[in-house]
C-alpha cells in the first residue's frame, strides 16, 4: 500500500464524489492543520467526518500529535474542508500520496488552501511563539529531484511547468497582516521563508548554519509538497508556521530540538493561531 506512487485524475474525482455525495457543504476553503493545531477543525459547526482509514484512496497518519480525520464544516457559517492531521515524506508514503489531499481539495470545489505547521526558528530575531506567515520557500527535497509533480503530467490539473514565484498569494499575505493587526499580535506575527527537509531527524548545526546562510527563516517537514501540488492546479495559497522552537545554531548551546516542545509551544498559540484563521476565513473572497 505504501508502496503505491500517484494516483490518476480518474481515482482523484472517485474519492471526491464519494465525500461529496456524504454532505451537503460545497467548501471554497481547505485547511490543513500542523502539529499540535487539530484544535482549528475542532471549532467547525455542523460537522461532518471521516476518517482518513474510511476514506478510499486516502493515506493514514502515523504522528503522534495528528488526528487522521477529514471534518467538513462551517466556520462563522462558511464552508470549509480541514484536514485534522496531514502526511509527511518521513513517514514513508510517496510525495504523491502525501499530496493526494490537495488534489481532492480542488476537485470539492475549494478555490483557496490555508496551511498550518510547525517550525523551527532559524531567524536569530524570532521568538518561541512567534507565527511566520510564508512568503516563500526553499524546497529542498523538490531541488534533489523529489519534486510531487515528477512523472507523467494530467493537464486536468495543471500544466507541466508551473510557475512557483507566485506561490504564496499576497493578497491573503496582506489579509493576515491585517487581521493580526486587529488581533493585537503586532509583536509575534512575521513573515519569511521557509525552507523544508524529508525528516524525521532534526537538523544539525552546520545544516542550521547553511539554511540561514541561504535565506531561510524558519525550517521544518511539511507544506511545500502541498503548496507545489495546490499551486499546479491553481488553487490560492497561505500558509503559516508557529515557531515551535529555536533551530541549534551554535555547539555552545544546550538546547535540543524534541517533538514534546513542538507539541507544547503549539497548544500556548493554538488559540490565537485559531482566531486569525477564522477571521481570516470570513473575510475571504471567491469567485
Ligand atoms: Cl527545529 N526542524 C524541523 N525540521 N522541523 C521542525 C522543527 C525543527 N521544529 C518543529 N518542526
Amino acid at each position: 500500500e505504501r508502496a503505491r506512487i500517484r494516483y490518476t485524475y480518474e481515482e482523484c474525482k472517485a474519492t471526491a464524489d464519494w465525500l461529496l455525495k456524504q454532505t451537503d457543504l460545497c467548501p471554497l476553503v481547505g485547511i490543513v492543520c500542523g502539529s499540535g493545531m487539530g484544535g482549528l477543525a475542532d471549532m467547525l459547526k455542523d460537522r461532518v467526518v471521516f476518517n482518513y482509514k474510511d476514506i478510499p484512496n486516502f493515506p493514514q497518519s502515523t504522528v503522534h500529535g495528528h488526528a487522521g480525520r477529514l471534518v467538513f464544516g462551517t466556520l462563522k457559517g462558511r464552508a470549509c474542508v480541514c484536514m485534522q492531521g496531514r502526511f509527511h515524506l518521513y513517514e514513508g508514503y510517496s510525495i504523491q500520496k502525501i499530496t493526494l489531499p490537495m488534489r481532492i481539495f480542488k476537485l470539492l470545489g475549494v478555490q483557496t488552501v490555508m496551511l498550518t505547521n510547525a517550525a523551527g526558528g532559524l531567524n536569530q530575531d524570532y521568538k518561541v511563539g512567534d507565527i511566520m506567515v510564508l512568503k516563500d520557500h526553499l524546497n529542498f527535497p523538490g531541488l534533489a529531484g523529489n519534486n510531487p509533480l515528477v512523472g507523467p503530467n494530467d493537464e486536468r490539473f495543471g500544466v507541466r511547468f508551473p510557475c512557483m514565484s507566485d506561490a504564496y498569494d499576497r493578497e491573503l499575505q496582506q489579509l493576515a497582516a491585517e487581521v493580526g493587526q486587529e488581533l493585537g499580535f503586532g509583536d509575534f506575527l512575521r513573515e519569511g521563508v521557509y525552507s523544508v527537509l524529508g525528516g524525521p531527524s532534526f537538523e544539525t548545526i552546520a545544516e542550521c548554519r547553511m539554511l540561514s546562510i541561504l535565506g531561510a527563516d524558519a525550517v521544518g517537514m511539511s507544506t511545500v509538497h502541498e503548496v507545489v501540488v495546490a499551486r499546479h492546479c491553481g488553487m490560492r495559497v497561505f500558509a503559516l508556521s508557529l515557531i515551535t522552537n529555536r533551530a541549534v545554531m551554535d555547539y555552545d548551546s544546550a538546547e535540543r530540538a524534541n517533538h514534546e516542545e513542538v507539541l507544547e509551544t503549539g497548544k500556548l498559540r493554538a488559540e490565537q493561531l485559531e482566531r486569525l484563521i477564522t477571521a481570516m476565513v470570513t473575510r475571504l473572497e471567491h469567485n
